[in-house]
């Protein structure tokens, strides 16, 4: 059932703050509980983790993108992110203490079901699977499970699944960090505060919509675009290209802003919306730098700020702000507008939103 929207995709974009709560609800209400979380065992079986390898297809992997550098920053352990379909066919060290933790919102992935089946097989035993279809293959070949509360997600483009996967990860990283003994009781309590704060700070970012309306239509015009971000927010310039060529087919690529020099700003002119994930972080000195090069080469700013920031619109820049600087929680923020700007690009270019052609939902072939 629609309900007020014109698709799948729009309803569950606006689910968001809901899908985000409903995920929430068994970390936040009561005391902090491993077992709750994971799954029976889950102290024993995470109290040695050394190292944490996510693998993922699309979307989801770009959501572990985040959730290895939350897993660095807060539990202190190293993290690395793969893309299911290359680990199971390459050469790899396993590791008897490292947690395989797989990312699907389907749980049916091929590639990231034979990727656990290469790891399994390589003698890791520890396994974690955070995904949002409790019975599906990729839980049930797992040692430990986080299902996501996004509920049913019908759009061939994910949206809610990224954002609730998003709050899984930063749960996996306070749990790895407390039995590391990183985190005592008043650190905890904040992440949480932080957490409790975020479907709010999700709708007010939604609340953005008509302002990304206008944008999307000076988009839908162009064949190329690129999509900047740094740090936490690199893989969600990495989503915001990938749900853009999804559902509009404009070609979007998406680069770490220090990479520019590097070869692609050789593309940047009048003709190139350049799209930038700017919050307020420790990286935006160096992002500012990054954007002036694209503007001194002509190209047109479209920029995601926070609310108190610097930035201005000016010829050839264009801002909008989020509510807020949500600290490492950010990027489930920035998540928001470009779902948006992709979603109302393709409605002006009048795709198929929910199916857009040569995809589909759960890719359960190789
Ligand atoms: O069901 P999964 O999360 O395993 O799916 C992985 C990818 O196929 C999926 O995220 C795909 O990239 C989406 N269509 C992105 O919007």
């Amino acid at each position: 059932d629609l309900g007020p929207y014109r698709h799948f995709m729009q309803k569950e974009i606006h689910e968001q703050p809901r899908a985000i709560a409903d995920t929430l609800e068994g970390a936040l209400q009561g005391p902090f509980s491993l077992q709750d979380l994971w799954g029976q065992d889950a102290r024993e079986r995470l109290a040695h983790v050394e190292r944490v390898l996510f693998l993922a297809s699309g979307t989801s992997h770009y959501a572990s993108l985040v959730g290895r550098q939350w897993v660095e920053t807060i539990a202190g352990i190293p993290a690395h992110a793969e893309l299911g379909h290359e680990y199971r066919y390459r050469d790899s060290i396993p590791n008897p203490n490292q947690l395989i933790v797989t990312l699907s919102q389907s749980g049916e992935t091929l590639d990231t079901w034979e990727a656990l089946r290469r790891a399994k097989d390589l003698g890791h035993e520890e396994t974690l699977s955070i995904c949002n279809v409790a019975e599906s293959a990729i839980p049930r070949a797992s040692a430990l499970r986080f299902i996501t509360r996004a509920g049913p997600e019908i759009g061939v483009a994910s949206t809610k699944a990224f954002t609730t996967q998003l709050v899984a990860l930063y749960l996996l990283a306070l749990s790895l960090a407390i039995l590391r003994g990183r985190l005592d009781d008043v650190s905890l309590a904040q992440h949480l505060e932080h957490l409790r704060e975020l479907p709010g700070g999700v709708q007010q970012a939604l609340n953005l919509e008509p302002q990304i309306q206008l944008w999307a239509q000076r988009f839908a015009d162009k064949d190329h675009a690129l999509f900047l971000g740094r740090g936490l927010h690199y893989p969600i310039a990495l989503e915001g290209a990938l749900k853009l060529k999804e559902i509009s087919y404009i070609h979007a690529e998406a680069y770490p802003a220090g990479e520019l020099k590097h070869g692609p700003l050789a593309l940047v002119d009048q003709h190139m919306p350049v799209v930038v994930i700017a919050p307020n972080d420790r990286l935006l000195e160096k992002l500012a730098a990054n954007m002036q090069e694209v503007r001194a080469r002509g190209g047109e700013l479209y920029v995601f700020a926070d609310l108190d920031s610097h930035f201005e619109a000016a010829a050839g820049i264009h801002v909008i702000r989020l509510p807020r600087h949500a600290g490492l929680l950010s990027p489930v923020l920035h998540a928001i507008p470009v779902q948006l700007l992709a979603y109302h690009a393709a409605l002006v270019k009048g795709t198929d939103v929910d199916r857009p052609r040569n995809l589909a939902k759960a890719v359960t072939v190789e």
